[in-house]
């Protein structure tokens, strides 16, 4: 089974709390989406290798910390992936933006790809895949299984709210894929959103319906 990391961040915990609520609007819901997700990245950049460099300050040379040039990218699936990007971003500004785009069909709730487009050397990068919302898992699944596909060997997958059946059918498919979350929440409804949740995470960072 793959590991599972939730956030008990008071502050991200705090965020979350704000953007479930139903009369929060639009800017509101994106701001705090990019807060949280430059909180996630902190703590999902924490195992990254370090190596020594010796620089020179205005007092003498010294042998210090940088990070070791491993590489990495972001993949949102779109769309509600694209609200984390920015605040991960901030913390990684070299990082390369893969795109994979995925909408969940509203009956079958499976999930159908319609675009996927990675950095060329996606094989010799850490993926960060991104989307708010884990709900059944089909559409990290595919997701994932279209990275994979593609070479990249060392994926973690961040989401803001997870349903527990989510978390499952990820671990079950993809053992050896990271999850860091800030939320499982209790379970999925008939329609497949996750509850307690947020409702649809696009509609309310883009403003549609
Ligand atoms: C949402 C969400 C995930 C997916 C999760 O996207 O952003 O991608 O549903 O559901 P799953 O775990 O059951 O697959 P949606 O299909 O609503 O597309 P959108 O982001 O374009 O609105
Ligand atoms: N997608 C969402 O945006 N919200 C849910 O609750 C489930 C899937």
């Amino acid at each position: 089974m793959s590991n599972v990391t939730v956030f008990d961040h008071p502050l991200i915990q705090h965020k979350l709390t704000i953007i479930r609520q139903k009369n929060v609007g639009t800017k509101e819901f994106r701001e705090i989406v990019d807060e949280i997700a430059s909180l996630m990245a902190y703590e999902v950049t924490r195992d990254l290798p370090m190596t020594d460099i010796t620089i020179e300050t205005p007092v003498q040379e010294t042998t210090q910390k940088t990070l070791a040039g491993k590489k990495l990218a972001i993949v949102p699936i779109l769309r509600a992936g694209l609200g984390m990007v920015d605040g991960i971003m901030k913390l990684i500004p070299a990082a390369r933006i893969g795109h994979i785009g995925m909408y969940r069909d509203e009956e079958t709730l499976e999930p159908v790809e319609y675009f996927v487009k990675l950095p060329e050397d996606i094989d010799q990068r850490e993926v960060l895949l991104v989307d708010p919302m884990l709900a059944t898992g089909g559409s990290a699944d595919m997701a994932i299984d279209a990275l994979k596909k593609r070479g990249a060997k060392k994926i973690k997958l961040i989401t803001l709210v997870s349903a527990p059946e989510g978390v499952e059918a990820v671990q079950k498919a993809h053992p050896d894929v990271e999850i860091f979350t800030a939320s499982i929440d209790d379970h999925l409804n008939a329609d497949g959103y996750i509850v307690p949740g947020l409702g649809d995470a696009g509609d309310r960072l883009f403003g549609t319906h």
